[in-house]
């Protein structure tokens, strides 16, 4: 698992090898100095290859070496200064030092760690209770708080629900301490790496469950790795890691016998329970019951607080289209429609309005663009994240920004992209800003549609076609839209 340090090819070009650079946190404190001794761009999609097995963009990691990370990379010694500071949860961080001291003065000389991105429930905690006993260890809960993978529960609502669970625990058999590091959603790979990880930080074992750190489906709709290509890939490499591999299966729920038990260990005849993430998602979004075998009630208040019922949670709609396709009017009338009913705010970020009041020194470069649309995304996802409706109305052209865009509100409510599907031969033909006549003629460069692309949404919640249908059956088609996904309720 490669860690990397990109920076923008800007900033490379300024920068020779031999020289020293600070290395420092979001307020500006330097952790540590870089003496750049390399400067290479890489193959990203190689990178992709090697490191994820697949060079696809529905794979979070993927995505995020393509689109997020930048271009160009940097090698050289580091030396560190200080460590990151975190303000939150300070009694349940330890550094691999401070573990190793409290495992030695605790006497735990065996000790299995277990990795998590998501709150634990029942299952889990059966899961951790069997692999402690089996390999007559203590427990340490070792959750990731750094990124995970985009839609996951946030860290913090996370943290409350484990010091709940961590009750359930005997006190002398069991710690948590808390994991700054970046989850890269990297299956099989991710696990060795998350096994070297543990054994820094004086573990003897390490659960491997059910597909680690698995990214979900490609573009294909298959899985990226096989359930238990994780726990194959670490038995190979276990002797030389000094680490040793605690496997588990899938653990569901037994009716008959009110027991958790491993999937495969289950004879034919009794009832299985389980419920999946995506249900656990739907029951919280719907305000649906989460019965007591599935989880603790604890935990399942600390995840309604943070997840009320979707009709009270803020969302984004998000259209976008040419030049002249009707997206402010619809917009308008939309959020006239949405204040009739009430209940939230709502926030209207139209195209010009913004290119006024927000982004008045920006252009029609991609570049800045790119820029446009990602201060939107930020507003929007700041109002999603406070309960309000953000309505969006730029053309957005481009999928890579769009996609940025949706992941950065869908981490706080609803994303729905409206694309305004009016021709450009319609836009042209009406030319309500005599703006097509004037791009034709050359008067106006890189204009949307005539000299700069505009990239058709592959799967937008929805697509109005405005030849036809008046204004106002555009903006309720969108409100159809709203209440079949429970946003707004009758
Ligand atoms: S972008 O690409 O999303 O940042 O564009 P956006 O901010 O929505 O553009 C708003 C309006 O700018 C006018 N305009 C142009 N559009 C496209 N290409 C070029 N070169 C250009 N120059 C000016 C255009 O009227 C857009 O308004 P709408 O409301 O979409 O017609």
């Amino acid at each position: 698992m490669p860690i990397t340090l990109d920076v923008s090819e800007r900033f490379a070009e300024a920068l020779e090898e031999g020289n020293e650079i600070a290395l420092r946190d979001q307020e500006g404190v330097i952790l540590a100095t870089m003496a750049v001794t390399d400067i290479w761009v890489p193959d990203k999609s190689r990178e992709a290859e090697m490191v994820f097995g697949a060079d696809d963009i529905a794979h979070a990691g993927v995505n995020y070496l393509h689109n997020e990370a930048g271009k160009v990379y940097l090698g050289g010694p580091v030396t560190g200064i200080e460590a990151p500071v975190h303000y939150d949860f300070k009694g349940h961080r330890y550094t691999p030092n401070e573990l190793r001291a409290m495992f030695r003065k605790l006497g735990w000389n065996r000790v299995v760690a277990f990795q998590t991105r998501n709150p634990l429930h029942r299952a889990h905690q059966e899961l951790t209770f069997r692999a402690a006993r089996e390999v007559q260890a203590n427990l340490l809960l070792h959750p990731t708080v750094g990124m995970t993978k985009p839609g996951d529960v946030d860290h913090f609502t996370r943290v409350r629900c484990y010091e709940a669970v961590l009750d359930k625990y005997a006190a002398a058999t069991t710690a948590m301490s808390l994991l700054n590091v970046a989850m890269r959603m990297g299956g099989p790979r991710e696990a060795l790496w998350h096994g070297l990880i543990r054994r820094n930080h004086g573990c003897t074992h390490f659960i491997v469950g059910r597909d680690h750190a698995g990214p979900g489906k490609n573009s294909q709709g298959e899985d990226f790795y096989g359930p238990y290509d994780a726990q194959e890939l670490f038995k190979t490499h276990e002797a030389e890691m000094g680490i040793e591999m605690v496997p588990f299966k899938h653990m569901v729920y037994v009716q008959e016998r009110a027991q958790y038990e491993p999937a495969d260990e289950i004879e034919e005849g009794v009832t299985v329970l389980n419920i999946s993430g995506t249900e656990l998602r739907r029951r919280l979004r719907e305000g649906i019951d989460l019965p007591e075998w599935f989880s603790f009630p604890e935990v399942v208040r600390e995840l309604r607080r943070t997840s009320p019922p979707r009709a009270q949670q803020g969302f984004t709609v998000f259209f976008n289209g040419l030049s002249g396709a009707g997206k402010s009017t619809i917009a308008n009338a939309l959020r006239v429609k949405l204040m009739e009913l009430g209940g939230r705010p709502v926030t209207l970020l139209d195209g010009d309005i913004v290119r006024k009041n927000l982004s008045s020194e920006l252009g029609f470069s991609m570049e800045h663009r790119d820029l446009n649309i990602r201060r939107i995304g930020f507003v929007a996802s700041e109002i999603t994240k406070n309960g309000g409706i953000a309505i969006c109305a730029p053309i957005a052209p481009y999928a890579a920004t769009r996609r940025a865009v949706r992941e950065d509100v869908e981490s706080h409510g609803a994303f729905i992209e409206v694309h305004v599907a009016t021709s450009l031969e319609e836009c042209e033909r009406r030319d309500r800003k005599g703006l097509y006549k004037l791009a034709r003629e050359g008067k106006i460069a890189g204009f949307t549609g005539i000299s700069d692309p505009y990239e058709i949404p592959e799967a937008p919640e929805l697509r109005v076609q405005t030849e036809g249908p008046d204004v106002d059956n555009c903006a309720h088609q969108v409100i159809l839209k709203l209440e079949s996904l429970g946003l707004i309720s009758g």
